[in-house]
Parts: C-alpha cells; sequence; structure tokens
C-alpha cells in the first residue's frame, strides 16, 4: 500500500486523487490519508504530489513511520475524496516545514 506523509499536512494540493483508480483517498481538514484496503499499490499517486508527500509503504522514511498506522485509522472516519480541489490557502508556505504532524486536524 501507499503512504501519505507528513508534508501533505496544511498542503492538501489533492492532485492524488485525480489518478487513483480506485478512490483510495480520504479527507481530513488539513490533510488526506489512504486507505490501505482500497489501495492495489499501482504507484500512479506518488509522482502527482507537488510535495512529495506519498510512499510507498516498504520506502517510508523512518521518521514518518508512524503515518502508516495513521493512514490506516484516520481513513475509517474520514469521507471518500473523488475529486481535485483548490489546495489549502497557505500551501506554498507550509512546503517542506517539518513535523507539521502537530498541526493535524482530525
Ligand atoms: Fe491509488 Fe494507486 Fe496511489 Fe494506491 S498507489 S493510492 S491505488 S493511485
Ligand atoms: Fe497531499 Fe500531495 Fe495529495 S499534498 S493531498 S498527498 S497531492
Amino acid at each position: 500500500t501507499f503512504v501519505v506523509t507528513d508534508n501533505c499536512i496544511l498542503c492538501k494540493y489533492t492532485d492524488c486523487v485525480a489518478v487513483c483508480p480506485v478512490d483510495a483517498f480520504y479527507e481530513g481538514p488539513n490533510f488526506l490519508v489512504i486507505n490501505p484496503d482500497d489501495c492495489i499499490d499501482c504507484d500512479l499517486c506518488p509522482v502527482e504530489c507537488p510535495v512529495d508527500a506519498i510512499f510507498q509503504e516498504d520506502a517510508v522514511p523512518e521518521d514518518q513511520k508512524e503515518f502508516i498506522e495513521l493512514n490506516a485509522e484516520l481513513s475509517k472516519n474520514w469521507p471518500r475524496i473523488t475529486e481535485v480541489k483548490p489546495a489549502l490557502a497557505q500551501a506554498e508556505k507550509w512546503d517542506g516545514v517539518t513535523d507539521k504532524i502537530q498541526y493535524l486536524a482530525t
């Protein structure tokens, strides 16, 4: 499965949603997650993310491993998103800021 990680938080560009053949993305207030039960490992979404926030599960950086479980858990509660929408207002400013998990809204 693929996993959305820290750099999506407060950016949420949603370009990833456009290419997913199985609509595996679920939306929170300032972050998207992938439901591991939906994802078919097609590998189409990582390159679409302008902030490089999506990784194959085995390639998630060491300091981001908690996002594997977070994607699985949050995707149970959040609504599915199937259409691209505008990024969050401050998206450019937040790209590359580390440890945005502290701002994660659930
Ligand atoms: Fe969807 Fe493919 Fe990305 Fe999985 S890897 S979330 S199936 S686009
Ligand atoms: Fe987030 Fe990148 Fe998708 S910022 S919403 S994972 S395109």
